[in-house]
């Protein structure tokens, strides 16, 4: 099944608050974009964003240039519902990172728990070069994947697990890391899994 069907029918078929990687708030990731002490009209670009309610909590602490990508139309659509008439706020962006060509850089691009889907080094790569493309001089990263402990699967697909060093193996030397940690997450079910969160600089 191709990416956009897989994820459609799980946006469709699940609800919110039952999907293994929901959270009610942010946390971690609000931390870890604070710790970038970015200025409200700062560009933040949330990949993989899913149903997440990301976007909500940074629209509330008044930054003003939120973009989301996902490549499930499903998904935003349930976003847009959900934020109603704030959603005009938003740049939505329907497509799959490894194609996708923004009209215009950010100072801080946020991932958390789509990067680790990428299984093929080819989809790392354009991953990588979309990134390349997006990120403004400066600008900053926030990852967060499946831990070293995390789980090898997630919504019926195989995943990858990294520590610091391998996610900036993979970034190379134009990137510094300048935080991480790890996390554990509780799914609705109970079951805690390891998250890695990371933050790396471009100079
Ligand atoms: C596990 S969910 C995480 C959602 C959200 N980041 C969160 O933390 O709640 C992974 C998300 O990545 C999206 N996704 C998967 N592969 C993608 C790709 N190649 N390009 C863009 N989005 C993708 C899926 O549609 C899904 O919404």
């Amino acid at each position: 099944m191709k990416r956009k069907e897989h994820w459609d029918a799980v946006y469709r078929t699940q609800n919110g608050a039952e999907i293994g990687w929901f959270e009610s708030e942010p946390a971690t990731s609000l931390r870890f974009i604070e710790a970038a002490a970015l200025g409200p009209a700062a560009r933040i670009l949330d990949v993989g964003a899913g149903t997440s309610m990301l976007v909500d909590s940074l629209l509330e602490r008044g930054c003003r240039n939120v973009g989301v990508l996902d490549v499930s139309p499903a998904a935003l659509e349930l976003s847009r519902i959900r934020l109603g008439d704030r959603a005009p706020e938003v740049e939505w962006f329907v497509g799959d990172v490894t194609e996708f060509r923004s009209p215009h850089t950010w100072d801080l691009w946020h991932d958390r728990a789509m990067f680790h889907f990428l299984t093929e080094m080819s989809d790392r790569q354009a991953y990588r070069e979309t990134l390349g493309h997006a990120l403004a001089p400066g600008g900053q990263v926030v990852i967060a994947t499946y831990g070293p402990e995390g789980p090898t699967r997630c919504s019926g697909l195989d995943v990858r697990r990294y520590d610091s060093a391998s996610l900036q193996g993979w970034l190379g030397d134009e990137f510094q890391l300048v935080q991480d940690e790890l996390v554990d997450h509780t799914t609705p079910g109970g079951v805690v899994q390891q998250y890695l969160f990371t933050r790396f600089r471009r100079s």
